[in-house]
Parts: C-alpha cells; sequence; structure tokens
C-alpha cells in the first residue's frame, strides 16, 4: 500500500499526545529531526524543548540556517555552544566507531544537562530505517553505528521517543512537504549526526575540520550553481571530505606538501543503495580550481566513482 503521509502525521501526533512531561528534542536542521520536531510541537506545544548543539563540526553558516528554519516554523529553540568540549572528546581519536560512539556520548551528557536544567523526561530523535537497520538490528550485521542509535549510552535517565523510525527517506520528505517545512539547497543536504567530524578522516582537529567546512562550502556553492545555469540537475547528496593523506604539489615554483579533498556525491531513493553522480567535468574542474585557489593548505581533489555498495555514502 502506497504510503500516506498525511495519515501518518495524524497517528504520530496522537501517539506524542500521550507523552506525559516535558520533551526535549535534539535538531540538527536536517529533515528528519525538524520533521519530528514539527510533529511533537503539534502534539506537546511548549512541553517540548528543542535543543540545537553547536558541536564545532557544523557546516559552514548552519547555525544561522537552523535559526532561520525554526523561526519560519514557529518554534523557539535553545542553542548550546559545546564545541570545546566535542573537539576534546576526540583528541586522539582515529576510528570511525569510535568517533561516532564518543560524539553521541557527548550528544546525550550535553542533552542530559540541558535535560535536567527544564525537568524533561523524554528525548526526542529523528531517527529513520537506514540509521538502525545499518547499526546492527539484528537483520543484519553493522555497517555503521549512527550515532543516533549507537552512540546511546545504555545507562540513560531519558526516555527515548523515535516517532520516525520505521520511516525511509522519501517517506520523511514527503512529511516535511505536508508540513510546510521550508526548502532551500542546504535543506536537501542530509548531513550526519556527528557532521564533519566524519569527513575528516582521522584525527579531528579545528584546523582540519576548518578546511574541510570551507572545500564543502565550494562545493555546494558551485554546485548549486551549476545546477541555476542549467548545467545538471542537483544531486541528492553532495559534499567535501578532507582525507589524511598529504601530498606534493606545486604552488608557483615551489614545491608544497599540502592536503587532499575528496568529492562525494551521489543520487539515491533510499540511501541504502547509492549511485555516484555524473557531475560534468567542468562543474568537477571549477570546483578543483576554487578549492585550491582558495585553500591554500590544499594541493589536490579526487572525485569519488563509487556506487554504495560497495562503498558507504560518507568515508567514515
Ligand atoms: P552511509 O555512509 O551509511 O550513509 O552509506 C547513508 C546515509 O546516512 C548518513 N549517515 C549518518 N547519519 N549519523 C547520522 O545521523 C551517522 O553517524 C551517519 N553516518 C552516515 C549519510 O550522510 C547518508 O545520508
Amino acid at each position: 500500500m502506497a504510503f500516506n503521509p498525511n495519515e501518518f502525521i495524524e497517528q504520530s501526533i496522537e501517539e506524542l499526545k500521550k507523552l506525559d512531561g516535558t520533551a526535549i528534542i535534539a535538531v540538527s536542521g536536517g529533515v528528519d529531526s525538524t520533521v519530528c520536531a514539527v510533529l511533537a510541537n503539534s502534539a506537546l506545544g511548549p512541553k517540548l524543548k528543542p535543543i540545537f548543539v553547536d558541536t564545532g563540526f557544523l557546516r559552514k553558516g548552519e547555525v544561522e540556517q537552523v535559526k532561520k528554519v525554526f523561526k519560519e516554523l514557529g518554534i523557539s529553540i535553545v542553542i548550546v555552544e559545546a564545541s570545546k568540549e566535542f573537539f576534546a572528546c576526540l583528541k586522539g581519536v582515529i576510528d570511525p566507531e569510535e568517533k561516532r560512539k564518543k560524539i553521541g556520548g557527548m550528544f546525550i551528557r550535553v542533552f542530559e544537562k540541558e535535560a535536567k536544567h527544564l525537568n524533561a523526561k523524554y528525548l526526542i530523535q529523528g531517527t529513520i530505517a537506514p540509521d538502525w537497520i545499518e547499526s546492527g538490528s539484528g537483520i543484519r550485521d553493522t555497517i555503521k553505528s549512527h550515532h543516533n542509535v549507537g552512540g546511546l549510552p545504555t545507562q540513560m535517565n531519558l526516555i527515548v521517543v523515535e516517532p520516525i523510525r520505521d520511516l525511509y527517506k522519501d517517506e520523511v520528505r514527503a512529511i516535511a512537504k505536508e508540513l510546510a517545512v521550508p526548502k532551500d539547497p542546504a535543506w536537501k543536504q542530509p548531513s550526519p549526526g556527528p557532521g564533519l567530524a566524519i569527513r575528516v578522516i582521522g584525527e579531528v582537529t579545528r584546523e582540519k575540520v576548518a578546511l574541510c567546512r570551507e572545500a564543502n562550502a565550494i562545493v555546494m556553492d558551485e554546485l548549486f550553481k551549476a545546477f541555476e545555469f542549467g548545467e545538471m540537475e542537483l544531486p541528492q547528496q553532495y559534499f567535501a571530505v578532507l582525507l589524511e593523506t598529504k601530498t606534493t604539489g606545486v604552488q608557483g615554483d615551489v614545491r608544497a606538501y599540502g592536503h587532499t579533498i575528496a568529492i562525494r556525491s551521489v543520487e539515491t531513493k533510499d540511501l541504502m543503495t547509492v549511485e555516484y553522480s555524473k557531475i560534468p567535468h567542468t562543474v568537477l574542474h571549477r570546483i578543483s580550481l576554487r578549492i585550491t585557489n582558495e585553500l591554500k593548505q590544499i594541493n589536490r581533489v579526487l572525485y569519488d566513482v563509487t556506487h554504495k555498495p560497495p562503498a558507504t555514502v560518507e568515508f567514515e
């Protein structure tokens, strides 16, 4: 039977109305958590407290973007600046799964602190089906413990509520449309909970995250321009990754030893399988020129031509 977004919205609001206390929700600005916040806000009104955590791993302009979206939705949010704590918890960590678990743990600590403050009983999360299926549901082996799922400490003081856990991305988008969630180019971009921390391969530092953030902004900007000029369709998900590999280059007539950026861009219906986007070479060339011109520490730009499987969307 075809998915009916309106039916889902009604049922979900009825379920959420049963929560008998204050609920906090971690909003990221992404479609999943925003949809959950709108549903929960309809059900709970002022009993819902949306929290946005600035981890330091956010994309360029993301804090402003999130503020704008929620202002348009008429929902007030609490912004918590916690980048110092997040960078500190990743010191020396290079394993992707450990990164997710540490970040997940830190998120929960931040929320628990806020929850205590607000006397909350529930934690609402925007987990969707691919998150828990790929995190090891018993049906499949763990591919990645997406932080919404795998990073949760077992001893939590909050009751976790996941209103959209059985939905796939296209279904969440259909609901977002019905709920009049504002759309803009960045809005179409799913960003993983751990943010740029899993797009900086290896150890995460403020400097590396800053480089990845700037390169990512160029990728987003150039692809959107190419879309506006009618050169290509906007891919489903696209971003920059800062690799661990440093390589040799030349700047002017001087030898340089700099960082490498990989561009990932994919087309998919459900994120379980993806195809890499066939971005025109002229567009890739413009991205490469801008990245290497504007970011002197980067002297090589690569394009990922791998489907999922075997590669996942994210590099980590
Ligand atoms: P993968 O890399 O598993 O990505 O093929 C599939 C989709 O999931 C997103 N993703 C995550 N989302 N926490 C999240 O909330 C995570 O740890 C995480 N890892 C991957 C990825 O961006 C893609 O949309």
